[in-house]
């Protein structure tokens, strides 16, 4: 392995992993139990972990050590391997499983070690778009309309042609009124901006661009995919007392304002997947017909550019 350049080898490792950690949260699906469903994926995945061949440390995972028992930030997994960065979550979308909604993912990616944000778990404000734009066209500190008005100028529409993902909280009725009084269409989604940031890069769901506050973990995590597809991507940090601001400096962050661009967030070739729990835009959920288990899995490899969609399917 090149200092920058994952092994191909571990494109399917990764999709070995999230598959692994889908199938256990489904098993969860609809029984109201949002902590039982985590549990059962985290298990699954570090299980899963722990039996490649990788020297891997979790920068993006379950929480503090103290915190979190399993996949804490800085555990490390493997047998021994290249070393890499891990970003993940288990289950993204716990209210989403627990309530059998769609759009659950098992999520997780890698990168050489040292190149991924270690980013702490706070919020974020984040802004992002697809690829095919000039760099630059979206900017999280102008408003929401001008941002829809940028982007529509760049797509060659109007604004009421674009279509923004944003997350369904009290906290974003201004964004959302300033989209709507510039005339774009809000498109709301209930959890998972993983998910919601991803979709601004797959024009089958219509989605151009995404906007608001949501966990710093998934903003990692979404940027990682969106390396591999070419999108922009920004975001900054949100700390709502001095135990988040700690949290971050914990991680190593001094400057708490800053704004970061997706190279800043994710600095190397990176590798993505993600297995769908429960289905959605963008994955179909698990699924056991005729004695087998089937999941669907998107995973990438921003090295070589490659997006593949894999089925698997297993006896049980
Ligand atoms: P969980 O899977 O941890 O429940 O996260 C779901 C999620 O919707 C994320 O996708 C998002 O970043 C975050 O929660 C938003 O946080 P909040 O629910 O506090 O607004």
């Amino acid at each position: 392995m090149s200092a920058e350049v994952l092994d191909r080898g571990l494109v399917l490792d990764a999709v070995r992993v999230t598959e692994i950690a889908a199938i256990a949260a489904w098993r969860l699906v609809g029984r109201g139990d949002e902590k039982a469903a985590d549990q059962a994926a985290v298990d699954a995945m570090r299980t899963a972990l722990n039996d490649l061949e990788i020297d891997g440390e979790i920068v993006i995972g379950e929480g503090e050590r103290d915190e979190a028992p399993m996949l804490y930030i800085g555990e490390k997994v493997g047998r021994g391997g290249p070393a890499v960065d891990i970003a993940l979550d288990p289950l993204e979308g716990t209210t989403l499983t627990a309530k059998a909604m769609a759009n659950a993912l098992a999520v997780m990616a890698w990168a050489p070690k040292g190149t991924l944000l270690n980013a702490p778990d706070t919020y974020m404000d984040k802004i992002a778009c697809g690829p095919g734009y000039p760099d630059g066209v979206i900017d999280l500190d102008a408003s929401p309309a001008d941002n829809v008005k940028a982007l529509a100028k760049a797509k060659g529409v109007k604004p009421e042609d674009i279509t923004v993902c944003v997350l369904d909280r009290p906290r974003h009725a201004s964004i959302i009124e300033s989209l709507r009084g510039v005339g774009a269409r809000v498109y709301l989604i209930t959890d998972g901006d993983v998910a919601g940031v991803i979709n601004t890069a797959d024009p089958e769901t219509g989605v151009d661009l995404y906007l608001g506050q949501g966990g710093a973990p998934e903003g990692v995590l979404a940027c990682a995919a969106l390396k591999c597809v070419g999108g922009q991507f920004q975001g900054r940090l949100v700390f709502r007392n001095a135990d988040e601001k700690g949290r971050a400096q914990r991680v190593g962050i001094t400057d708490f304002d800053k704004k970061y661009v997706l190279s800043e967030i994710v600095r190397a070739d990176a590798i993505f997947a993600a297995t769908g729990v429960t289905k959605g835009a963008l994955l179909d959920g698990v699924s056991f017909k005729d004695g087998f288990v089937h999941t669907h899995t998107l995973v990438m490899n921003s090295s070589t550019r490659t997006v593949r969609e894999v089925r698997m399917k297993r006896a049980v």
